[in-house]
């Protein structure tokens, strides 16, 4: 079932051009679905959209099945069933952990209220701090009191807006883990802004990413990785050599050598893409390599990092892991499997 459909949205703020622009996305229930893309590209106007904080200038917005935003036509946030954790997670300072909480859900009873603010305490493995006042507490639990006021309404749909960009290492992870379980219990959806590639790739369902305010391209983290259409998605998941080549007589040319086009490209200039982990080093040059020099090679303990030219392709990483340490001025021989390597339109 489909938590959020958003079709052909749209929202500008000025004529420096749309913030959103013709995006289309659907989000199914019980997905943890990210949202990427460099700084300014739309995301949280994108969320804000979602949420009810913004009005669309065109398309649609649909929550559970019935429209929530249309030119002229919009639910208020609190209408929506939707639950917003903000990057700053926008506690009330004045307020205890409880009252924040309790915010949410004003309407019910103070019994409903006491007991509902148990529960999600609970939920988010912070029983007992009812009587807290934010800023006594660390970010990390600053980070689940927030995810605990989203969550007692208990929306459908739980956006979230760069919900780890202030914390880092081990904490980042386990929480991050601990939030996608959490959400997955209280049986909800959720929607992520991230501009961390790494918490996109390890925790999401599926991807999003986002440039200048439409979405570039949709799919699980596989398949962004292993398959990004253009060199901006591919550079966006992590680092890859990207350079020009000629397709000819069934070989992808350099001068310094060729590599059979098993995929049949057919004869013309590409760009190609292939990440340091998919390049070989030959102990021998075969037929079909190419040939290179290394220019810098850097001792890493699980890997060397190798930086070559080869031929017109300037300034290669290779990640090698061959037993052998490489020196500058090593004259070497690369395999790429052709089928990482990534063609791209120039
Ligand atoms: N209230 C506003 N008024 C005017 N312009 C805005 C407003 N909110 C966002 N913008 C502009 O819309 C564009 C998208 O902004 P947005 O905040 O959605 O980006 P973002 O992808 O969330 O970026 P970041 O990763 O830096 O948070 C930017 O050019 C921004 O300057
Ligand atoms: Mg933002």
């Amino acid at each position: 079932m489909k938590v959020l459909e958003i079709n052909n949205l749209s929202k500008s703020f000025d004529k420096d051009g749309p913030a959103v622009d013709n995006v289309s996305l659907t989000v199914e229930q019980g997905e943890f679905f990210a949202l990427v893309g460099e700084s300014g590209c739309g995301k949280t106007t994108l969320l804000r959209l979602a949420a009810g904080f913004e009005d669309p200038d065109g398309g649609s917005i649909d929550i559970n099945g019935s429209t929530v935003a249309q030119k002229g036509n919009n639910l208020k946030p609190e209408k929506r069933k939707v639950g917003m954790v903000f990057q700053d997670y926008a506690l009330f300072p004045h307020y205890t952990v409880g009252e924040n909480i309790a915010f949410g859900i004003s309407n019910e009873s103070a019994a409903y209220k006491k007991q509902r603010v148990g529960e999600v305490l609970e939920m988010v493995g912070l029983q007992g701090f009812e009587k807290r006042y934010s800023h006594n507490l660390s970010g990390g639990q600053q980070q689940r009191v927030a995810l605990a006021r989203a969550l007692a309404p208990k929306p459908k749909l739980i956006l979230l807006d760069e919900p780890f960009s202030d914390l880092d290492g081990l904490l980042k992870d386990q929480l991050r883990e601990e939030m996608r379980n959490i959400i997955q219990r209280a049986n909800a959806t959720a929607l992520f802004v991230t501009h961390d590639m790494r918490d996109a790739l390890s925790s999401a369902d599926r991807i999003a990413i986002m440039r200048n305010g439409s979405i570039v391209q949709t799919g699980t983290p596989r398949e962004l990785y292993d398959n990004p259409k253009d060199s901006y998605v591919a550079n966006f998941f992590g680092k890859i050599n990207t350079f020009n080549v000629r397709v000819e007589g069934g070989c992808f040319r350099l001068s310094t050598g060729c590599i059979e086009d098993v995929n049949n490209y057919g004869d013309g200039e590409y760009m190609v893409g292939i990440r340091p982990e998919n390049v070989e080093i030959l102990s021998t040059c075969a037929d079909q390599c190419f040939r290179a020099t290394v220019k810098l090679a850097q001792y890493f303990g699980d890997h060397q990092q190798v930086y070559a030219d080869v031929g017109e392709a300037r300034d290669l990483v290779i990640h090698a892991h061959e037993k052998v340490l490489f020196k500058e001025g090593d004259p070497i021989c690369l395999n790429f499997d052709p089928n990482k390597v990534h063609v791209f339109e120039k």
